[in-house]
């Protein structure tokens, strides 16, 4: 049996010298008890186990496919004791057998590169995990900062990686310490020793900071604890300064991710700027009232006693002369109302002037309003579907009906619709028990309560709306029999 003693920190040299001359003497696998200093040592003396090494005698050469060489260099950077035999043991057999590599299910090949991925994986979390602390302060004499980091790789990496961080960090002093060795820099020469290092204190106030930081990016709602544990397994993590961080942090996560939830931030509604805007802009209700028609419409314009302004394109106030004696209130505009920004000028309307007009009233002598001033609808598609105001909306627009007819001082008002007969009076009688009847308001006043002419729009069967046209022309005449009165 020819004992080898190696060094056996990850230098593919040492075995190779050693591997050449044994195979190129014939020394089979099975005849040799390869050891390393450190692990194995004390048990023989070092003189005792090189003298042992024959001097090659084939006169064959040893070829070996590139192939093995990679894998070599790898394999030899594992801190398995077996290694040596097993690359031997491959060398061995590949003088036989040059596809040998290529078959994956051999044992040893299989073996070799599971050791290879092994240590590669140590070689990746070496460059994602090698945290360099500055050390002493600032600028160095030669003009470079120097820092220190610690490492606990599983294999025999540091000479592997090294050139890596030389690379990356070129201009800096940096010493990076590990159990298995260290590696130095200082811009000249890269220096790489075998000896164990202790663990330096490499805590300072930054530390504070970075946990800090840490802890305030942490994302409990994109958690993913199983691929968290694969990338950073524990080993290298505990030597991170937030480490001690992640254990509560994922305790906590679960009941974070459902606070965040709560407190989900909703999408304003689609009014809410231009209320903002608008409330920012124009002062709620006028203070006095204006003096005159004019003066109220251009007050109105700028109305935000309630939400519906916010969607609708523009106030449609009333029209018509201020001295006019009859004074008709609809519902609210319509969507073309809404856009023309008049009154009664869509289909509604176009009932209203065929029919007034059939019973001799000049729509140009009377005022034409509505109860509340802005379009009130829900989108669906392209289409803008009215919706009937609500009792509040009608009391807040209530302000300006009131200041219309103050204004006015119409003799007779026409409430088209129930709408309209709620904003003019506090009583709440049905409309088909008071329709086409005349109500005293006051001694000067009059009020007259009709169908509002979407209801005859409405109205499907030819018979019933032929008979409602009527009966609306007739409310008409009546009212321009009170007109004239
Ligand atoms: N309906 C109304 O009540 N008023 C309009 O201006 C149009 C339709």
């Amino acid at each position: 049996m020819i004992r080898v003693l190696l060094e056996g920190r990850g230098a593919l040299g040492e075995w190779r010298d050693a591997a050449r001359s044994l195979a190129g003497s014939g020394v089979a696998p099975e005849d040799i008890d390869w050891r390393e200093k450190g692990r194995d040592a004390d048990l023989f003396g070092e003189a005792e186990a090189h003298s042992s090494l024959p001097s090659a005698v084939s006169s064959k050469p040893l070829t070996v496919p590139p192939a093995f060489i990679a894998l070599a260099e790898a394999v030899i950077c594992h801190s398995d004791p077996m290694r040596f035999l097993l690359l031997y043991r491959l060398l061995w057999r590949l003088q036989a057998d040059r596809t040998l590599l290529d078959v994956a299910s051999d044992e040893d090949v299989a073996r070799a590169r599971m050791m290879e991925k092994s240590v590669r994986r140590d070689a990746h979390k070496m460059t994602a995990f090698v945290r360099f602390k500055e050390v002493g302060s600032g600028i160095s004499l030669n003009g470079r900062r120097k820092f220190l980091a610690w490492f606990e790789p599983d294999h025999h990496i540091v000479a592997r990686k090294a050139p890596f961080f030389q690379k990356r960090f070129n201009d800096m002093d940096w010493v990076i310490a590990t159990p298995k060795g260290s590696a130095a820099w200082d811009g000249e020469t890269l220096k790489l020793s075998n000896e164990a290092c202790e663990k330096p204190d490499l805590t300072d106030p930054a530390d504070q900071l970075w946990r800090t930081y840490y802890a305030n990016i942490f994302n409990p709602a994109r958690l993913k604890v199983k691929a968290m544990q694969a990338e950073m397994p524990k080993k290298y993590w505990k030597n991170l300064p937030e480490a001690d961080l992640i254990p509560g942090m994922i305790a906590a996560a679960e009941s974070k991710v459902l606070d965040m939830a709560k407190r989900q931030a909703s999408e304003p509604l689609p009014f809410h700027d231009r209320l903002q805007e608008a409330a920012r802009k124009v002062p709620a209700a006028p203070r006095s009232p204006a003096g005159t028609l004019a003066a109220l419409r251009e007050e109105a314009g700028g109305c935000t006693r309630c939400p519906l302004h916010s969607k609708a394109t523009q106030t449609v106030f009333g029209e018509g002369p201020q001295d006019a004696q009859v004074m008709f209130v609809g519902e609210q505009p319509g969507d073309q109302e809404d856009l023309a920004g008049r009154p009664f000028v869509g289909p509604a309307g176009k009932v209203f002037d065929k029919v007034i007009g059939e019973a001799g009233i000049d729509r140009q002598a009377v005022y034409v309003t509505n109860a509340v001033k802005h379009f009130k609808y829900e989108p669906r598609g392209k289409r803008r579907i009215h919706q009937r105001p609500n009792m509040g909306e009608v009391t807040h627009c209530r302000w300006w009906v009131k200041l219309e007819i103050d204004l006015i001082r119409p003799k007779l008002i026409v409430a088209m619709g129930a709408t309209a007969l709620a904003s003019l009076t506090d009583a709440r009688q049905k409309l088909s028990d008071i329709r086409g009847r005349a109500i005293p308001l006051s001694e000067e006043r009059t009020l007259f309560v009709t169908v509002h002419p979407s209801y005859l729009l409405r109205i499907s069967d030819e018979r019933l709306k032929a008979k409602e046209m009527a009966r609306f022309r007739d409310d008409m005449m009546q009212v321009r029999t009170l007109m004239a009165a």
